[in-house]
């Protein structure tokens, strides 16, 4: 559907509303998921402060609560039903309490046909690509609607939307929505429509404003970076964009997430290694080392190839960062599947892994697959994975000890009087240090290495 509205006309709307109420809700608005999910989830505050509403921290303090919701695997939607038993308790108290679920699990048909009939507390709805429309059906609840619910798949431009940030010096920045790739096991592309790049001016400007309010860190968004102005008229590719943003003035680093290693080739790597402001690091989500199951998973490479390509960038840097996401127990999976899997990680000796017991998602092709393989199974495999992932890490940080890392200071690490950053290579670091390092780049010289973060002092 390409049916524009006018947001800024409902936003008044509702605060005419609201101002005549002499009411200054409070809304909590809790994100679920990916990156992409929570900046998302800080336009819909950005949305609800334009509105007149203060934010709370806790559901338990707010009129208006809006879960933005993640739908990949099953058990972020059990967590989301989950803590809805819970806000039907505190509307319980507060009759007035407006309740709202929006994001992916908003486009599954099972989800809404759930909450229409089992949790009829919901007030809101929206999908994902229906983001703009929240002030259109918040109006509509505050005038007297049972229920607000809009799923329709839109071709929403969330350009100049106003965006309320969670950090002050680190800023996500999509480049596209959505994904045409259609692993076999995903929902992504079910709940997230097809690829839509947003123009490189914006972006641009958009960094740009960024960093001359403060922001260190630039994380650039999409399902697929790689893919990134496929879908425009203008020529322009991932990495002449990424070059384009290096060129932007000031002090910042540069880091995106996710790239397809179907897509990543030498003209990404040459950029990331030529582009001072790129952090040294590459997230490559290689899912399997199995070149049977990735044919399976329709990822459209070998392990070969994404070994080519982690080869390529360290005939450059030798040590280069390179992390992943693995999925464990796709149907079928055999030992030996798994076993590929646990050398490719001995070979490329990954710093981090986010690894993932397969999930049943229904729509998916893999879904239909019928699975030999045991939940028990499973399991053992994962602790395998897991422990041999802190083995790798803890040998491969070593590296790192008696180097000087330029690292952007995060806050308060659990360790008491210690500081946490990340360094250029998106390597956790630990330092001694207060409180108004944060937000600052330091440079740490690292001393010793755990499994999950080097440590040092600072110089
Ligand atoms: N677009 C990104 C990933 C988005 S989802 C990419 O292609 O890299 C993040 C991760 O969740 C995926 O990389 C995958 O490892 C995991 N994932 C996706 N669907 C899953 C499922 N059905 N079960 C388990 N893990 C899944
Ligand atoms: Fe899902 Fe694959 Fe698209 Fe990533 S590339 S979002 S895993 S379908
Ligand atoms: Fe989850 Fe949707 Fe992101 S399904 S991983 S929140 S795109």
């Amino acid at each position: 559907m390409n049916q524009e509205i006018n947001v800024n006309e409902y936003i008044s709307a509702v605060s005419d509303i609201l101002v005549k109420r002499n009411t200054k809700p409070r809304a909590c608005v809790r994100s679920f998921g990916c990156q992409l999910n929570f900046s998302d989830g800080e336009k819909i505050k950005g949305m609800l402060v334009k509105m007149g509403c203060e934010m709370a921290e806790k559901e338990e303090n707010a009129d208006i609560v809006i879960y933005n919701t993640c739908a990949v695997r099953e058990n972020a939607e059990d967590r989301v039903f989950g803590n809805l038993g819970f806000l039907k308790h505190y509307k319980e108290k507060n009759p007035e309490m407006i309740i709202g679920l929006c994001g992916c699990m908003a486009s599954l048909e099972h989800v809404t046909r759930k909450l229409k009939n089992s949790y009829r507390f919901v007030d809101i709805v929206f999908s994902p690509s229906a983001l703009d429309r929240l002030p259109k059906l918040l109006l509509e609840k505050l005038s007297g609607s049972r229920y607000a619910f809009d799923t329709n798949e839109y071709n929403m431009s969330s350009e100049g939307l106003y965006q309320e940030r969670d950090s002050s010096f680190k800023a996500s920045v999509p480049i596209m929505f959505g994904c045409n790739n259609f692993c076999t096991y995903c929902i992504v592309p079910y709940v997230r429509g097809r690829e839509r790049s947003r123009k490189p001016e914006n972006i641009i400007q958009e960094v740009e404003k960024l960093v001359q309010n403060g922001y260190k860190e630039i994380m650039l968004l999409g399902q697929n970076v790689n893919s990134y102005g496929k879908d425009l008229a203008e020529s322009v590719d991932f990495p002449e964009l990424l070059q384009r943003i290096n060129e932007i003035d000031g002090d910042f680093v540069v880091r995106f997430m996710s790239s397809h290693p179907k897509d990543a080739g030498k003209k990404l790597i040459d950029t990331i290694i030529n582009c001072g402001k790129i952090g040294k690091h590459l997230h490559l989500p290689v899912q399997s080392g199995s070149n049977d199951i990735l044919d399976k998973m329709n990822r459209r490479y070998t392990v070969e190839k994404y070994l080519e390509t982690i080869d390529y960038a360290r005939s450059f840097i030798p040590d280069f960062s390179f992390t992943t996401d693995i999925i464990v127990g796709f149907p079928n999976e055999s030992e030996e599947d798994f076993e590929k899997t646990l050398s490719l990680m001995k070979r490329v000796k990954y710093d981090n892994i986010y690894s993932f017991i397969y999930s049943k998602r229904s729509g998916t092709k893999a879904a239909e697959i019928e699975d030999m393989v045991s939940d028990e199974e499973k399991g053992k495999r994962m602790t395998r994975l897991l422990s041999l992932q802190r083995e790798i890490s803890t040998e491969s940080y070593k590296r790192f000890i008696g180097r000087t890392m330029r690292v952007l200071v995060d806050g308060k690490s659990k360790t008491e009087g210690y500081m946490t950053g990340k360094s250029n290579e998106f390597v956790i670091v630990e330092f001694e240090g207060d409180k108004s390092l944060v937000g600052s780049f330091v440079n740490v010289k690292i001393t010793d290495a755990k499994n999950w973060a080097v440590t040092g002092v600072i110089i």
